[in-house]
């Protein structure tokens, strides 16, 4: 059997698949359905400062291919995570996690990266500047190089684990934003967060969800965050976790090829919760049928010869 493992900015996975943050919680009802610890590993819900009920229902709609969402991050807190969530996730998840988090201005992005950064649970810092569903924060960081640079430059000097950059691929050149975190510090680049949508309902005339406008998801996106993952890797020297519609073995190894280290898997947790079982079960069939013998080889594959 070829080799699975990668390697995040010297943490070593036993494979690539990762279950994408606000897909997966903070895995303690996965664990229930089957033993997480065959994951990579996962990244936990967005997590802020305070705690938050997000926004307005509804705030989910269905569409072809994929989904669109505007939770608005809710979650219960950073204080709720380390008293509550941290200790008893150890109970049913042996591995490092990836924190995922979330704020409203550059301080607090240092301020909860600052409370993490001492628990040995925490693998890396995932640092979402891309949400489209909250004002003042979230994706207004992400999209403006200069804004991204400060708040990567906040979290690293909080923190002295890796941090990885969450991008959002609701901008003209996503390569210059993350060449921007790059320059700033930043180990690692996470991409991509959810592309705006709108649906409206035609009974009512008015858009589906409270929010009107939610985040895109799901396969339909799977070749848009294919291109910037591919656009992305030829502009900066450090690890990408690629995500955006990826729901099957074959995906995650087109998404390697294209330049990422390790592979998220969202909203197809949300239409089939044993989806990423399934990958890592499928991954040496895929291997053996495309004579793959490392998948760590493989990443950039594509950029080759
Ligand atoms: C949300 O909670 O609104 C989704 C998180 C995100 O898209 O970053």
């Amino acid at each position: 059997m070829g080799s699975t493992s990668v390697n995040l900015s010297g943490w070593e996975l036993d494979n690539p698949v990762i279950p994408a943050s606000g897909t997966f919680g903070y895995g303690k009802e996965f664990s229930l359905l089957y033993d997480i610890n065959c994951l990579g590993t996962f990244s936990f819900k967005g997590t802020t400062l305070e705690p938050r009920f997000g926004n307005p229902t509804p705030r989910i709609a269905e569409c072809t291919s994929g989904m669109l969402n505007s939770v608005g991050l809710q979650n219960p807190g950073i204080d709720h995570v380390l008293k509550k969530e941290l200790p008893e996730m150890k109970t049913y998840f042996k591995k490092k996690v990836i924190a995922n988090i979330s704020g409203f201005s550059v301080f607090e992005y240092g301020e909860i990266a600052r409370r993490l950064n001492g628990q040995e649970q925490i693998g890396l810092l995932e640092v979402n500047i891309s949400c489209p569903n909250v004002h003042g924060g979230g994706m207004s960081f992400g999209t403006c190089p200069e804004a991204a640079a400060k708040v990567t430059e906040a979290v690293k000097a909080a923190a002295d684990k890796p941090v990885y950059i969450k991008l959002s691929p609701n901008v003209t050149d996503i390569a210059s934003i993350a060449r921007a975190c790059e320059e700033a510090g930043a180990d690692g680049i996470s991409m991509i967060n959810t592309l705006m949508g709108m649906r409206i309902d035609l009974k009512t005339g008015k858009p589906v969800l409270a929010n009107k406008a939610g985040g895109f998801s799901g396969p339909a996106v799977f070749p848009v965050a294919l291109r910037m993952v591919y656009q992305v890797y030829e502009a900066v020297h450090i690890p990408i976790i690629g995500m955006g519609g990826v729901s099957s073995a074959e995906d995650v190894i087109e998404m390697m090829l294209a330049g990422a280290s390790a592979v998220q898997i969202g909203a197809a947790n949300l239409t089939d919760p044993f989806v990423c079982q399934r990958i890592i079960e499928k991954l040496p069939d895929v291997m053996k049928k495309y004579r793959i013998e490392s998948l760590s080889g493989i990443i950039g594959g594509a950029h080759r010869g």
